[in-house]
């Protein structure tokens, strides 16, 4: 049994890595400071399921040190935890700095601090390379060129980690800047975490704003194949950072998201406005996988768009009430 910290633990994605984790007889600890609208239900399956709950604002110094000096040594750490959407960091810039670039240097640092031999992950984006100008897939030579301060903020505690990897400090940090994640407890918003919005509003009746053409170009990966990856890294102490996505075999656009969605619900929208692309939304993004075969991992995207779509409208016509309950709060 391995001891592991998730911070983020009770969003989208730390919250399916925990589950993943406890199911597998790990002790986890999660650290959140729950401001994620709905994180607070995953974090009661969480807490039901066994994870050790530390409620902390990573954002402070002093709360991150508190948090790492109390759970002490552990064998993995994933940093996951931040403000993740970009219309939010244009709006709040102060605080995506301090939720993104200032928390993961607190973690990075306390985990120097407190358990410098644990495996250290963290979740980057494809913001980092800002308004890419290719339509071919991106692979580990595409340079770091944000745009958006959430792009920013996000390659800063990046590079942090790097840092922190290289021999002065001697620690093994990875990181996956990640595509469009997507799946089951995700409350995906207006503001980020598009394909769970869509199809959330798909099922409460709720308008879509259509930003940009809708032929933006995602490569969907499904967060159960994604948790796969995470922890095969972690079994290899893989360092280093990588693109990662669905890759080109699930590319699809917006307008094709759209009416997936509709095809699997039977429901059509309500009603779909459109306006102008949003600041930092490239045209196109497919993460070229060549790295994994490159390393010798045994991994690849597994669930279709499609398989992966039904899991997670499947997930979420259960869980209807809780939907509409965070909506409201
Ligand atoms: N979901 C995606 O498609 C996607 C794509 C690229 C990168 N990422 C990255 O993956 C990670 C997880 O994303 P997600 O989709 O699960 O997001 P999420 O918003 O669902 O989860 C983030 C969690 O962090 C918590 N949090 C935020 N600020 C905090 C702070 N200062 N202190 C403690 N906890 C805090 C929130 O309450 C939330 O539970 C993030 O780092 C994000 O930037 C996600």
């Amino acid at each position: 049994m391995s001891k592991v910290i998730v911070t983020g633990a009770c969003g989208f994605i730390g919250s399916c890595l925990a589950r993943r984790l406890l199911e597998r007889g790990d002790e986890v600890v999660g650290i959140d400071n729950l401001s994620r609208r709905g994180s607070e239900y995953n974090a009661a399956r969480l807490r039901a399921g066994g994870m050790r709950l530390l409620r902390a604002d990573l954002s402070s110094a002093q709360k991150a040190e508190d948090a790492f000096g109390a759970i002490g040594k552990a064998d993995a750490v994933f940093h996951l935890s931040a403000q993740v959407a970009v219309t939010l960091s244009y709006q709040n810039p102060g605080a995506d700095f301090r939720d993104n670039a200032a928390a993961a240097f607190n973690v990075i640092d306390a985990v120097r601090r407190h358990t410098p031999g644990a495996y250290c992950f963290y979740a980057s984006t494809n913001k980092v390379y800002g308004h890419l100008k290719v339509n071919r897939p991106v692979g580990e030579d595409m340079p770091l060129d944000p745009y958006t301060p959430y792009g920013v903020s996000k390659a800063v505690g990046e590079m942090y980690f790097t840092e922190y990897g290289r021999p002065e400090f001697g620690m093994a940090t990875c990181s996956l800047r990640q595509s469009c994640i997507y799946g089951h407890q995700q409350f995906g918003v207006e503001d980020q975490g598009w394909v769970a919005w869509f199809s959330i509003a798909n099922l409460l009746g709720r308008d879509v704003m259509v930003y940009g053409d809708g032929h933006q170009v995602r490569d969907l990966l499904f967060v159960e194949d994604l948790v796969d990856l995470y922890l095969l890294l972690w079994e290899r102490r893989l360092t280093g950072v990588y693109p990662v996505g669905g890759g080109e075999a699930n590319a699809i656009s917006v307008a094709q998201g759209l009416d997936k969605i509709a095809a699997i619900t039977g429901l059509p929208f309500k009603s779909l406005g459109h306006e102008g692309a949003r600041p930092g939304d490239q045209p196109y993004f497919v993460a070229d996988l060549s790295w994994v075969g490159r390393l010798g991992l045994a991994w690849s995207p597994r669930t279709g768009v499609d398989e992966g779509l039904r899991a997670m409208i499947d997930w979420q016509r259960g869980h209807l009430e809780e939907i509409r309950a965070a909506f409201a709060s």
